[in-house]
């Protein structure tokens, strides 16, 4: 039997475009069965839209006052001001007394963080950045008095325990420095990039064939503690990874996810990529979580290239309902979105992927 053999059954027809299409010419029956898709597709979205905008409105501290602040919140705040100043710092020739409202913002933070939380990295980023800033501005001439005052409370607070994370840099003080500019420079830089950058790039594929091994807890976190270095906005690093190892576990997240029917089972592990929406401070900053959470979960897919394993890639374009039933089956808490999921596996010996053909380049850059 060829192709164009097979019956296919024609579509069920609805009872309501039945009867309208008994009183009513049939392009007047087609244009209202176009409208009523229009209209149905524009109250899913305004109701998914909604789902997206109440999140938002209730985890990120988008209209806060600081007092209101959660844990992560402010931490996420500290975080945005300790940056201002060390961005600032780590321009070609930085404005001498820059940044003032930025470092008395950073002070009053701090002052609420400390109070609270003690002293932890983030913390003491912003401690060690304020300290750099008066250090770039002394020179000068410029102190700020109130800096300096908060300074010296903040150096009666014991310093994060060992192993905190933070800058493995000594300080010139010794000890760990977790804020503040590090000299780079371009011989180190170009050490250190990859032998052939073009079979690097050539060589990553999204891997639809597993050996189905399972892939190791020390091979996960290898590949996240790389995916760290992706940026974020005002270095926020708002991404979560939930990651997923045993077999039944790994079939239950992926039952939720429409693209991975016939390889998804045999991944040595599924992950779900997340943006933690408490990490974002204002309306503007509503999509955020989806750019920063996609970025992170690119440079993850080449930590796992790096080291020599497959992934694919896998779609979190669904509907609220969906979402909602991931969430259950995974434990992933209403303050995190979900950017995508991702199976990951060890390589077989030999195995074919997509061609995926790309645009040519000129219909990409537009040079101007
Ligand atoms: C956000 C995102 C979602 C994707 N979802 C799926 C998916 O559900 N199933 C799948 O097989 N591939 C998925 N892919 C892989 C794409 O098909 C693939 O990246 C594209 O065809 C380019 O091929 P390459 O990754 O091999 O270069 C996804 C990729 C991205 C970036």
């Amino acid at each position: 039997m060829t192709q164009q053999d097979v019956a296919v059954p024609a579509p069920p027809v609805s009872w309501k475009r039945g009867l309208a299409a008994r009183v009513l010419p049939a392009a007047a029956v087609a244009r209202l069965a176009a409208w009523n898709r229009r209209l149905r597709a524009m109250a899913a979205l305004a109701a998914n839209g909604w789902y997206d905008a109440r999140r938002y409105w209730r985890w990120s501290s988008a209209g806060l006052s600081d007092a209101g602040l959660d844990h992560t919140q402010l931490a996420a705040l500290v975080t945005l001001n300790w940056h201002r100043l060390e961005k600032g710092l780590a321009l070609p020739a930085p404005r001498p007394g820059f940044g003032q409202d930025a470092a008395l913002r950073l002070v009053a933070l701090l002052d609420l963080y400390l109070e609270r939380h003690g002293m932890d990295a983030t913390a003491a980023a912003g401690v060690d950045t304020l300290s750099a800033w008066q250090d770039f501005n002394r020179p000068f001439g410029i102190t700020n008095t109130r800096v300096a005052q908060a300074l010296a409370r903040y150096a009666r607070h014991p310093r994060p325990a060992a192993g905190a994370e933070g800058g493995p840099e000594g300080g010139p003080k010794g000890g760990r420095v977790y804020g503040g500019t590090i000299p780079v420079t371009r011989a180190a830089v170009h050490a250190a990039r990859p032998g052939d950058v073009d079979a690097f790039f050539a060589t990553r594929h999204s891997v639809r064939q597993f050996t189905g091994e399972p892939v190791d807890h020390a091979t996960l976190e290898r590949a996240v503690a790389l995916a760290l270095h992706t940026p974020s906005v005002c270095n926020r690093q708002g991404w979560r990874v939930h990651a997923f190892t045993g077999a039944e576990q790994r079939a239950r997240i992926l039952a939720h996810q429409n693209g991975n029917r016939g390889f998804g089972d045999r991944a040595g592990a599924v992950l779900a990529v997340t943006a933690d929406l408490r990490h974002f401070t204002s309306v503007g900053e509503r999509y955020q979580g989806w750019i920063d959470g996609g970025l992170f979960a690119m440079t993850l897919a080449w930590a796992f290239h790096a080291l020599g394993l497959g992934c694919c890639m896998l779609n979190w374009s669904v509907t609220r309902e969906t979402d909602r039933a991931l969430r259950r089956e995974a434990g992933i808490p209403e303050h995190e979105s979900v950017i995508m999921l991702m199976a990951v596996g060890h390589l077989p010996d030999t195995f074919t992927v997509a061609r995926s053909q790309r645009k040519p380049l000129d219909a990409v850059l537009c040079m101007h």
